[in-house]
């Protein structure tokens, strides 16, 4: 063939195939969600996430220094509580001693160079699961209640010392409402990285297992369509991004992240903010399960997988794969 442009001249060696590479996932880029539990007992392995496991208050500190070292810059942190300190309410979230707090301070007091993420949210301290407090026949969510809690809430987390609240909750406001409050109480350097386009997903059953807020989602009560953003719904999620902009977040997110490169890419494209992905719990064990079963290679598809959400615009991603990627980064 008498061919003026032969691309694959640029896919000849690998040295070639390295200069012009695009994307590269590095360490810098990584956050690794952590679920802490109370007391002194061993790991907790969680069984629909290989490899992730329940840590106390010592194991966590262990683990954020190991992180930290190989230069992991920031963590995530979801407590799992006894189901016996659970209510309607979610009244646990406004103890000034609840666990989340208490493991903040420990990390920061050891590790203060790693930057903590805490969640806002209330499924894990609700005994129905879900991330609000429900109005008063029980049907929906209330908005501007929950609101109100999760300001506080992110006050707390703010006096505990947290870099950045994350709010996941969806309700209506709260970014604007917790920017306000994290000033009035003279928090204006702890910053907030909105849960923004969090889609009401099937992908998050494992997460719920480890939390223990499983029963919400769909089962006894309602799911969470009414806050969740609707999987089919790509303008609608460009709206609540915009919103939470506007309302004073720092850092906007999409979750997931694997089926929604489009929507990753698309707020890259509308926003001068650094983007988040979350590459939630679904996303990590159905990459498992197929290498279990033999049917995919599970470094190549992890690898793949985070490329493809890095490459599609986010700036930085939190994934269950953090630790091993930056260890395999290292070598
Ligand atoms: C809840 C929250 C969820 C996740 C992070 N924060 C689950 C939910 O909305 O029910 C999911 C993370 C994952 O699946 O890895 N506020």
């Amino acid at each position: 063939m008498n061919l003026t442009r032969r691309p694959r001249r640029l896919r000849r060696t690998a040295s070639i195939r390295a200069l012009v590479e695009e994307t590269r996932v590095t360490v810098n880029d990584l956050i690794m969600p952590l679920f802490v539990i109370d007391g002194q007992g061993p790991r907790q392995e969680i069984a629909s996430m290989p490899g992730q496991q329940r840590l106390n208050l010592d194991d966590l500190v262990t683990e954020c220094a190991s992180l930290a070292a190989i230069g992991i810059p920031a963590v995530a942190l979801f407590p799992a509580l006894d189901p016996t300190l659970k209510d309607e309410e979610g009244s646990g979230a406004l103890d000034e001693n609840t666990l989340v707090l208490r493991a903040v301070k420990a990390i920061k007091k050891n590790i203060p160079e790693l930057t903590i993420i805490t969640d806002i949210a209330l499924d894990p301290y609700t005994s129905h699961g879900h991330d609000g407090v429900l109005n008063a026949d029980k049907t929906d969510v209330e908005n501007d209640r929950t609101v109100a809690i999760l300001t506080h809430m992110a006050v707390l987390n703010a006096k505990a010392g947290v870099d950045f609240v994350a709010p996941s909750d969806m309700m209506d406001g709260r970014i604007g409402a917790i920017r306000e409050s994290l000033d009035e109480a003279g928090f204006e350097n702890t910053g907030i990285i909105a849960y923004s386009a969090k889609y009401a997903s099937a992908y998050y059953g494992p997460f719920r297992d480890a939390v223990g807020s499983a029963s919400a989602a769909g089962t006894n009560l309602l799911g969470k369509h009414t806050y969740q953003l609707n999987p089919a719904n790509r303008r609608e999620a460009q709206m609540e991004t915009l919103l939470d902009e506007q309302e004073g977040a720092d850092i906007l997110m999409v979750k997931p992240a694997g089926p929604y490169l489009d929507i990753i890419r698309e707020l890259r494209d509308s926003t001068d903010l650094p983007v988040s992905a979350y590459q939630v719990s679904g996303e990590y064990a159905q990459i498992h399960a197929a290498a279990r079963l033999g049917w995919l290679d599970l470094p190549k598809t992890r690898d793949e997988s985070l490329l493809s959400i890095k490459r599609a615009g986010a700036d930085m991603i939190l994934t269950y794969f953090a630790r091993e990627v930056a260890q395999n980064l290292a070598k």
